[in-house]
């Protein structure tokens, strides 16, 4: 079953305005072999639940405490407390603006794995790793996918129902390369992501996304891909009409 989950980031702009995109989302009618996730700012979480018929909750983030003082955060049980599935993890865009450490990402994602959640783990390669070629990035990869050695053992321990997202970061749609990755190039890194995950955790059925200027014009040629278990798809998923269309090219 192919996972297409919609990254609606800081969008939209209004409540009024994510009321009728909702509204647009509760009449899509989801393929069967396909999961659709809807991740909507979480001011609009509450507003989302009973909108989206046939499609799970996801969140943006999440702090790795449960209770306690952490102003501005929003916990792992609040968002099981508000019907969320999904929480996405470690996205490049928190890395890089907020400084999102690799040890913040881990603390994280197990916080959501011990909540009863599913993180949505995204990695992903910079440009200038892409243009050192193959064995960079996956030396970069393997590093942001195991965090570091040292919480290895436990990162696979709790790995469990972890889906990971390869988003490479030069071509997500606003990085502003206008550079786009190829299906074959995407299938062939994620296959390397799998085999790290069955080298050093044993784990051969995690899903493995792939994120980065999915439309509805590249949707098919990625999510055809045996390797590629779905999509996180950003842009494109605040276009209900767009976002059906990458459904059925994943059904
Ligand atoms: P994009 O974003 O589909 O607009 O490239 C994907 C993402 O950042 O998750």
């Amino acid at each position: 079953m192919k996972l297409i989950a919609a990254n609606w980031k800081m969008n939209p702009e209004s409540e009024e305005e994510a009321k009728k995109l909702l509204a647009e989302f509760g009449a899509i009618k989801v393929p069967v072999e396909v999961e659709a996730v809807v991740c909507p700012p979480e001011t609009y979480l509450a507003l989302a639940e009973p909108a989206i018929r046939n499609m799970a909750l996801g969140a943006q983030n999440v702090f790795w405490e449960n209770g306690g003082a952490a102003t501005g955060e929003i916990s792992p049980a609040i968002l099981r407390s508000m019907c969320v599935k999904y929480v996405i993890v470690g996205h490049s865009e928190r890395r890089e603006k907020l400084h999102e450490s690799d040890e913040e990402i881990w603390r994280k994602t197990a916080a959501v794995i011990r909540d009863g959640l599913i993180p949505i783990l995204c990695i992903g390669e910079p440009l200038e790793v892409r243009r050192a070629g193959e064995e960079k990035i996956r030396e970069f990869l393997e590093k942001q996918l195991l965090i570091n050695t040292a919480t290895m053992t436990s990162f696979c321990q709790t790995l469990g129902p972890t889906v990971i997202a390869y988003e490479p970061v030069w071509a997500i749609s606003t990085s502003g390369t206008g550079l786009e990755e190829e299906p074959e190039d995407a299938a062939k890194t994620i296959a390397f992501i799998k085999q790290v995950l069955k080298e050093r955790c044993g784990s051969e059925n995690t899903k493995v996304l792939y994120g980065g200027s999915v439309n509805k014009q590249t949707a098919a040629g990625f999510l055809k891909r045996p390797e590629i278990d779905g999509a996180l798809v950003g842009h494109a998923s605040l276009n209900a009409g767009e976002f059906q269309k990458i459904l059925e090219s994943a059904g």
